[in-house]
């Protein structure tokens, strides 16, 4: 499973404080929480996910953060954890060549949405909002290459929702009340979970 998370503000440089890390860094917190969501279970790691957070924010913006669970090494579940991960990781320049790895499992590239959603290929995409069609209705999920984008805590801009929409993807919902992302990406590994064992 993949999932992708548009942070409109999130900075894509180094340049945050581990002590204040909702404000200096845009709500990378917010962003970091989905990593956790998405690839940590009590005792490990899922090998078969891949998030990719999208930083809008700071000097060094568009940047995107590939995180690879097949074969990143030493992700710890605690925000701050992640924040170092993420300020290492940012600290490198990625140039124009597409994703450099920085470590173990995590590259970064130059760009916005568009890089990400390339580095998908031809995997089927869903967008995550409130009014979608039920997610536990929807057929599919359970496809190893799906891929699931979510906004952040000031949800989607006009330009990705039209991005989103030029590569057909589809839209569904979790539920009729507006959730946090993070919860929400529970909410659909949960779901894909529970079909596997069915
Ligand atoms: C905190 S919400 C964004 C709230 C933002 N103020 C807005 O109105 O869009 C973060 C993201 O979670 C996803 N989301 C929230 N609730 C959802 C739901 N019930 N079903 C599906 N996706 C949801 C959406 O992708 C949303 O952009």
């Amino acid at each position: 499973v993949r999932f992708v998370v548009v942070g409109r503000r999130a900075r894509a440089s180094a340049d945050f404080s581990l002590d204040d890390l909702p404000s200096s860094s845009g709500r990378l917190d917010v962003l970091l929480r989905c990593i956790r969501a998405a690839m940590l279970v009590s005792h490990g790691v899922r090998r078969d996910a891949t998030v990719y957070l999208v930083l809008g924010g700071g000097p060094r913006a568009p940047r995107v953060l590939r995180v690879d669970g097949a074969s990143a090494k030493f992700l710890r579940p605690d925000e701050r954890s992640l924040a170092i991960l993420a300020r290492k990781s940012l600290a490198v320049e990625p140039g124009d060549a597409g994703f450099i790895t920085v470590r173990p499992g995590v590259a970064v590239a130059s760009g916005s949405l568009d890089v990400a959603l390339d580095d998908l290929g031809t995997a089927p995409i869903h967008l995550l909002d409130p009014g979608g069609a039920d997610l536990r209705e929807a057929p599919g999920i359970e496809d190893p290459n799906a891929a699931f984008v979510l906004g952040d805590d000031s949800g989607f801009d006009t330009e990705a929702r039209q991005t989103l929409t030029r590569r057909g993807a589809r839209t569904l919902g979790v539920g009729p009340v507006g959730l946090h992302a993070e919860d929400v990406i529970a909410i659909v590994v949960n779901e894909i979970d529970r079909r596997a064992r069915r």
